[in-house]
């Protein structure tokens, strides 16, 4: 079985508080877009989970998000994991701030159900793929939502109305855990607008999503990383952007544009800055 895995953009993202557990309390709107990894499931007769991609650094063992995803539903499900072969072709950039690991961990979820005969409803996979990662219920479920707690509760929102969109992710990459535990002694200077997102949502309003995108993640950045990405929102935003903000904890950032000529435009002039850029739509 062959399966796409979307990549996810925040069109917001607040952190709320830390939780006694360690992790963050977040209020966040989380967007797939057509940026996707592709993920083939094969059953084999030697009984081996085996994994591979395309980028020698990622791990094809245990630690890859995607086994853990295969072992986990096996678990559930009450019975020996059988043989699988899980092939993953990387398009979504690591490291980035867009899920790519845990969009495969959850397509990983779905196939493997969708093989079985659909054993397990969404949220159950969902309820797994917590175990697995923070941002895989969002990603088995897709989409646009609202997400909230560790990013686990969720509530699907109406769809962002269809746009362009430019991302660019500068050459460097950022540690997850270490800006999570450096917002927490961050002054924040700004919060997002989440419920008058949700709203504008609702009334189907694009530039009044785009106006109030923001992440606080980006306050927490070191200075020199943050002008890289601010560089970023600069150019989406004089190439005509409704708005521009970072993914996650970063370092993409992205613009959304209603007009596909200055979606283009903005892609050219970012190409001229290292890193890597691309056209996307939502999902
Ligand atoms: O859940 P996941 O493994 O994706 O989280 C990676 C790291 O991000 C956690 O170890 C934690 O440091 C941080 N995190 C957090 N609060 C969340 C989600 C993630 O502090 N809600």
């Amino acid at each position: 079985m062959e399966v796409r895995a979307y990549a996810k953009l925040n069109l917001t993202l607040d952190v709320l508080g830390k939780r006694p557990d360690g992790y963050h309390d977040l209020r966040m709107i989380m967007q797939s877009i057509d940026l996707a990894d592709t993920i083939t499931l094969e059953e084999n007769s030697i009984g081996a989970l085996q994994v591979r991609t395309n980028l020698h650094f990622l791990p094809d063992n245990e630690k890859n998000l995607a086994s853990q995803a295969s072992l986990r539903w096996w678990e559930a499900k009450g019975v020996p994991p059988r043989g699988l072969n899980i092939s993953i072709d990387k398009k979504i950039p690591v490291c980035a701030g867009m899920a790519g690991g845990s969009s495969d961990a959850a397509a990983v979820l779905r196939a493997l159900n969708q093989m079985e005969g659909d054993a397990l409803s969404l949220r159950e996979l969902a309820k797994i793929g917590a175990q697995v990662g923070s941002d895989v219920p969002y990603c088995v479920l897709g989409g646009t939502a609202l997400a909230e707690g560790r990013g686990d509760l969720l509530t699907p929102l109406p769809p962002l109305p269809k746009c362009w969109v430019v991302l660019c992710k500068p050459e460097f990459s950022i540690s997850t855990p270490a800006l999570f535990a450096k917002i927490d002694s961050v002054r924040l200077r700004c919060r997002p607008d989440t419920q008058g997102a949700v709203a504008a949502l609702e009334a189907g309003d694009l530039h009044g999503v785009a106006r109030r995108m923001y992440n606080v993640f980006e306050d927490a950045l070191p200075d020199h990383r943050r002008s890289r990405v601010n560089d970023i929102k600069n150019i989406l935003i004089q190439c005509g952007a409704l708005g521009a903000s970072m993914s996650g904890t970063g370092p993409t950032a992205f613009g959304l544009f209603d007009s596909e000529g200055c979606a283009r435009e903005a892609l050219e002039q970012l190409r001229d800055l290292s890193g890597e850029v691309f056209l996307s739509q939502t999902v």
